[in-house]
């Protein structure tokens, strides 16, 4: 291999057909006259484009059609200039260069054309340059090498992580990989699960229990999982009412002195707020228009006056010292429950955290934009993750999710994308180059996918998620699945 030219980050690297590199691979550039190495990463290939060479392509084809039997070529100039034919010109990213063996992630040299040296490097050999010893890692894919990858949980510890891609190429797989080894390891994650797919964690491929299965707790809103008044709390309420039920301000102002006044007396509870509602001295409109909302959040099922059946996070947290998973089935109710529910849930967790009663959390939000109000992207990414809530968005609309959020995330797994504007977006957004994201994710099979970020070193790395011994469930329905089909037996029995 030799370098052709530089333009930019942008290395040109000539390579023979003998030369086995693939999009995604690592070079190391080794010049001998500098103590250096440039790494840098083929995004794409192409064929040498000359005009010489396509006049001889035609040539060629046109004199073997022309005379098929003649193959008389004593010197084998035809392998030699098939050989320049199918020489490579492989377009690779700077991604940075060792200096006396420490990875620098930027580069402003050149090295010489004439004496550099350009080697394969593997991803496992430049990572343990790169990171050099970690722990806590997990493994969650093998490379293109067929040799395991794995990332440190450090790198997700605090992060905010996107996985998006089209429908079904395993993004929820492996997010559910990346729950249950957090699990595994002791860490507490609480998931938003609208498919109601996750609780397989805890289950063998054959149903059985697994060494999981203790650690799963899996929660029905309105049947396991409800909160009594008083613990939600008066801010909660308030934001419910104010963000998913929209209330308008007069009718707020009075739902607030009705809790205030309930409060002051001890006796905050779901019957008392209906029954004070009805006899509160106030505008017919004001009355009816808090019995609208009074009657939403009662046929929520989210809430309940009886306290052995009200949910408390603070005996989850104590219960399951050693992890969990808390899987918020979301699946079968109507939106305007789900709603409620995230806004609850987001708004304790961060009372809790803010007060110290529970320990950091992470948060998995599948097509968060079904449940999340507009203003919960910004807080979550900041005010929530300063008290300790590490969210990992999951989505196959990347156009779902502000442009903003990509911006800052720390951790981006990135699976196929077809549809060229879905692809746009995301290579615009996310923090490695356009082109990079572009070429290699547009070519990507189902259950491969590009990591992206800190986990990555910022050293982009195309992968094949591992398989899983746990359930999958969340599997799209099929009306045609175990169907015969229908012309055949009517064409057996035709025969008969
Ligand atoms: N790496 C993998 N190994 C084995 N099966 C996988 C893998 N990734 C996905 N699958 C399977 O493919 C199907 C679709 O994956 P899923 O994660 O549900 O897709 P998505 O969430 O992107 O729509 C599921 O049945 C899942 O079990
Ligand atoms: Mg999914």
């Amino acid at each position: 291999m030799k370098i052709v030219s530089k333009k930019d980050d942008e290395i040109i690297v000539l390579a023979l057909p003998s030369e086995e590199v693939k999009k995604g691979d690592y070079l190391l550039i080794e010049d001998p006259n500098f103590k250096k190495e440039m790494v840098v990463q083929v995004y794409d290939e192409t064929y040498i484009d000359s005009s010489n060479f396509l006049d001889e392509i035609v040539r060629d084809e046109v004199i073997k059609s022309s005379t098929p039997s003649i193959e008389n070529d004593p010197l084998e100039i035809g392998t030699l200039s098939y050989m320049l034919m199918d020489l490579r010109f492989l377009k690779c990213k700077i991604r940075g260069c060792f200096e006396d063996g420490v990875f620098v992630p930027s580069s402003n040299w050149l090295p010489s054309r004439a004496s550099s040296k350009i080697k394969h490097i593997t991803v496992g050999e430049l990572y343990s340059k790169v990171f050099g010893k970690m722990d806590l890692n997990i493994v969650i894919g093998v490379t293109l090498d067929n040799q395991p990858y794995s990332i440190s949980l450090h790198n997700l510890d605090g992060q905010l992580n996107i996985i998006t891609g089209r429908k079904e190429s395993g993004k929820s797989h492996l997010s559910k990989i990346l729950v249950s080894k957090l699990v595994e390891n002791g860490a507490y994650v609480i998931i938003f699960d609208i498919n109601n797919e996750y609780s397989g964690i805890g289950k063998r491929r054959d149903g059985s229990e697994n060494e999981l299965s203790k650690k799963i707790v899996t929660l029905k809103p309105g049947e396991n999982f409800k909160f009594s008044i008083k613990y939600i709390g008066r801010r909660t309420l308030i934001n419910i009412l104010e963000n998913v039920l929209d209330t308008p301000g007069v009718t707020l102002r009075e739902f607030i002195r009705i809790i205030d006044d309930l409060e002051s007396k001890g006796c905050l509870t779901l019957k008392a707020l209906g029954e004070t509602i009805q006899t509160w001295k106030c505008n017919e409109f004001v009355r009816d228009a808090m019995l609208t909302r009074y009657y939403s959040i009662l046929s929520s099922k989210l809430f309940t006056d009886s306290i052995e059946d009200s949910f408390r996070f603070e005996d989850v947290f104590e219960h399951f010292k050693d992890g969990f998973a808390m899987v918020l089935q979301l699946g079968n109710r109507p939106p305007i429950a789900r709603r409620i529910v995230v806004e609850a849930v987001l708004n304790k967790l961060c009372d809790l955290l803010e007060s110290n009663k529970i320990p950091p959390t992470f948060l998995f939000a599948e097509e968060a934009h079904l449940y999340l109000r507009e203003t919960y992207w910004d807080d979550l990414i900041t005010r929530m993750r300063h008290y300790g809530i590490f969210t990992t968005f999951i989505t196959n609309q990347p156009d779902a999710i502000p442009v903003g959020i990509y911006r800052q995330a720390d951790n981006i797994f990135l699976f196929n994308f077809i549809n060229s504007n879905d692809l746009e977006l995301v290579s615009k957004a996310s923090m490695v180059d356009t082109e990079t994201v572009k070429s290699l994710v547009r070519t990507l099979p189902p259950r491969h996918c590009l990591v992206i970020g800190k986990a990555a070193a910022n050293l982009p790395c195309l992968i094949k998620v591992v398989q899983s011994n746990f359930q999958a469930l969340g599997e799209t329905k099929r009306f045609f699945r175990g169907r015969v089909q229908f012309v055949e037996t009517v064409s057996n029995r035709l025969a008969y």
